[in-house]
């Protein structure tokens, strides 16, 4: 995605970010600057940088985390926040440098920003509850404890608002499925930065001897990452062939009714385009969608052939007939249990704006928007005079029917909806 591409609420996000950073990161400079520098202090700042090509790989949000972080945190714990802000800004800088396909411009600066920030927020934390930043483990305790919370809420609800900001995922799902699992890595990052101020108090070299444990997580993550890929391969498969199978059924109920070839195919691009068009981007929402334009006509297998193949109109009874093709269809994807409500669109994909459709005469917003976006793509397909089930009309008068069969709003007969799908 470019930075035109983003969504404004995720662009402002990136500039608000941007904006908090460059004031902590002038008064962490100017306090840096200001403080004598320990050869401690200069030991961890180098091993942050170091550690950068040791990073965690989040498959499902194509994103990384860094490992290095136990030295950063560490340099929360014995030196204080304006020490962590520059290391901090040291390594996320190194990271976007560094890392392999190096990331958009925006990018690095949401991350740089946002890492920036985050230090702020969990180095004041611990320094708020542990003011002389006293290397006991009975001081350090609670604080470590609040630092890991802080940092790993805050690290990770600021990527996660971010990535579902841009997929249109919410943000707490997306959350829940692809951080969640990383709060063991910060609870050793914590851990081992425990472990490194122990060591500093010791010998100020000593925290070199951590690294073996960082070492040790990377490669856990390593392990893990091609797991969770293998994982996600098959999850692609099996979405793959979902939607083979559901296509293949609903060509059969295609193949049946002899006089709309190819409907179901073009139904099904109409109806993701609109839906692209009306915002829709939850992934749920758009497989119901998809699904249900597929398989809208599922319940012609109900209907007998001299109905569904009769030339010319069709008599009040026959028609009475060909409209328990929605319940039926209904009734039939009701016993699957799909995840998401396709047996309602398909239920209610001949309901009309002003109430006169069928089965259950629902009117405007009462008809559920995903029923709506497939019945405007039906409509925009019908096969032509002679079929009264659909109400089938050519596309001129498809559109004189807009504000009475169909929202308004989704159609606008200015702009032919099949122009507009990419
Ligand atoms: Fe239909
Ligand atoms: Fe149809």
């Amino acid at each position: 995605m470019t930075w035109r591409e983003l969504p404004n609420k995720l662009r402002i996000y990136i500039i608000v970010l941007a904006a908090l950073a460059v004031p902590v990161i002038s008064w962490s400079t100017w306090d840096v600057a200001h403080t004598p520098v320990s050869s401690g202090w200069i030991v961890l700042t180098v091993l942050t940088v170091l550690t950068v090509p040791f990073f965690l790989f989040l498959p499902s949000a194509n994103a990384i985390v860094g490992i290095g972080d136990a030295y950063v945190v560490a340099m929360a714990m014995m030196f204080g926040p304006s020490p962590c802000i520059i290391a901090t800004l040291c390594h996320s800088l190194t990271a976007s440098v560094l890392v392999p396909n190096r990331p958009k411009m925006y990018r690095a600066v949401f991350n740089v920003s946002s890492m920036v920030c985050v230090a702020w927020i969990y180095s004041h934390t611990y320094k708020l509850i542990n003011p002389s930043l006293s290397p006991s483990v009975p001081d350090m305790i609670l604080p470590a404890v609040a630092l890991t919370v802080t940092f790993f809420v805050f690290n990770s609800l600021s990527t996660a608002t971010a990535i579902a900001w841009a997929s249109g995922e919410p943000i707490l799902v997306f959350w829940a499925r692809s951080c969640m699992p990383l709060a063991i890595d910060f609870s050793v990052s914590a851990v081992s930065a425990s472990l490194i101020v122990g060591l500093s108090e010791l010998n100020e070299w000593a925290p070199l001897a951590v690294a073996p444990l960082v070492g040790v997580v990377w490669g856990w993550n390593k392990v893990n990452k091609a797991k969770a890929m293998e994982a996600e391969k098959h999850l692609k498969e099996q979405e793959e062939l979902y939607l083979r199978t559901v296509e293949s059924l609903g060509l059969a109920v295609d193949a049946k009714d002899q006089t709309t070839y190819g409907h179901i195919h073009r139904v099904r691009a109409y109806a993701m385009g609109l839906a692209r068009l009306c915002g829709i981007k939850d992934k749920n929402e758009l497989m119901a969608i998809e699904t249900g334009s597929l398989l809208h006509d599922i319940g012609k297998l109900a209907i007998d052939d001299y109905i569904l193949n009769k030339p010319g109109r069709l008599s009040k009874q026959e028609f009475e007939k060909m409209k328990m093709h929605a319940p039926a269809g209904h009734e039939i994807l009701q016993q699957i249990k799909f995840p998401f409500p396709v047996a309602e669109y398909v239920r209610h994909h001949h309901e009309r704006w002003d109430g006169t459709g069928y089965p259950d005469g629902l009117k405007g917003e009462a008809i559920p928007l995903g029923a709506r976006i497939i019945s405007i793509s039906d409509a925009f397909d019908a096969p032509g005079p002679g079929r009264d089930h659909v109400r089938s009309q050519p596309r001129r008068a498809f559109c004189r029917t807009s504000g009475r069969a169909r929202s308004p709003r989704h159609q606008s007969c200015r702009r032919n909806p099949a122009a507009q799908i990419p």
